[in-house]
């Protein structure tokens, strides 16, 4: 499945009472970089969410196929194991749960990421580094006082050591200082090579984009696709914004 590592046809989400999500399709390759861009309130979140499989959503018609397998009435969980990474726009706080055990149950999990006690000790303390994040992180509860940019730094972390095949990353950039950028724009680049893995980015901030090489973008507004292009339609949206798709049902460059 090389060229169609996940596809999503004709989804229609939301929640009990709010259709959100209305006929949307995405196809992203192995290994490819694709963008998802579009006004506060489209639903890029929530197509995030309901690719990773939260049940706060209700999936009303369509499907999602994930590595050959239709996954759409998957749990969350057998997404993780089968590959899938969300980033959240905003991580939830877990106390009571260090965040050294939660990564090391997060990996036991996965047969593929086995490995001794020291091994992962030092395979964490490695992309810590990578990460210039501060040991003392591993052993606070899971996101509990981190500041924001702390947190999207543990995501990161949580990227790497897992090795999804792919990564939808949901505003890992944001109210991210300059250096904390560069440190996340790193990992992400890392996760490319060593990995190889795919990445879905949806983002507001087109720095983030600078240092990778974008296959495809997909614009959405009001629950829809409206246009996907090549990585040069990113800078038409920095220069016209989003109004010169508001009213068009659907464009391909
Ligand atoms: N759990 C929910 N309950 C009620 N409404 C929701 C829920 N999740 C999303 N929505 C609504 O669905 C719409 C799309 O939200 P979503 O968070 O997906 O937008 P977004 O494109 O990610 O926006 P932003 O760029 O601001 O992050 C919004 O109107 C939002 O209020
Ligand atoms: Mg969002």
């Amino acid at each position: 499945m090389q060229d169609q590592l996940l596809r999503v046809s004709g989804l229609s989400a939301g929640t009990e009472d709010k259709p959100i999500l209305q006929d949307v399709d995405l196809t992203v390759g192995a290994g490819q970089t694709h963008v998802l861009m579009g006004p506060n309130g489209a639903g890029k979140s929530t197509l995030g969410h309901v690719v990773m499989g939260d049940p706060t959503y209700i999936v009303s018609a369509g499907s999602i196929v994930f590595d050959g397998k239709d996954i759409t009435e998957d749990s969350a969980d057998k997404r993780s194991l089968a590959g899938i990474f969300l980033s959240y726009q905003a991580p939830v706080e877990v106390p009571g749960v260090p965040l050294y055990s939660y990564l090391r149950t997060i990996t036991q999990k996965r047969p593929e990421l086995k490995m001794t006690a020291r091994k992962f000790r030092s395979r964490v303390g490695d992309i810590a580094d990578q990460l210039d994040m501060n040991s003392s992180f591993l052993t606070r509860e899971l996101n509990v006082g981190f500041s924001g940019g702390e947190k999207k730094k543990i995501e990161m972390l949580q990227l790497l050591l897992l090795q999804p095949k792919l990564a939808i990353l949901d505003e890992t950039d944001s109210g991210l200082d300059v250096d904390a950028l560069s440190v996340v724009s790193r990992g992400i680049e890392a996760y490319r090579q060593d990995c190889d893995g795919a990445l879905l980015i949806i983002t507001h901030n087109t720095r983030i984009l600078e240092r990778l090489s974008v296959d495809r973008t997909h614009v959405m507004v009001q629950g829809r696709m409206v246009a996907e292009g090549p990585a040069s339609l990113i800078d038409e949206i920095d220069a016209h914004g989003f109004e010169q798709f508001e009213h068009t049902g659907g464009e391909q460059q």
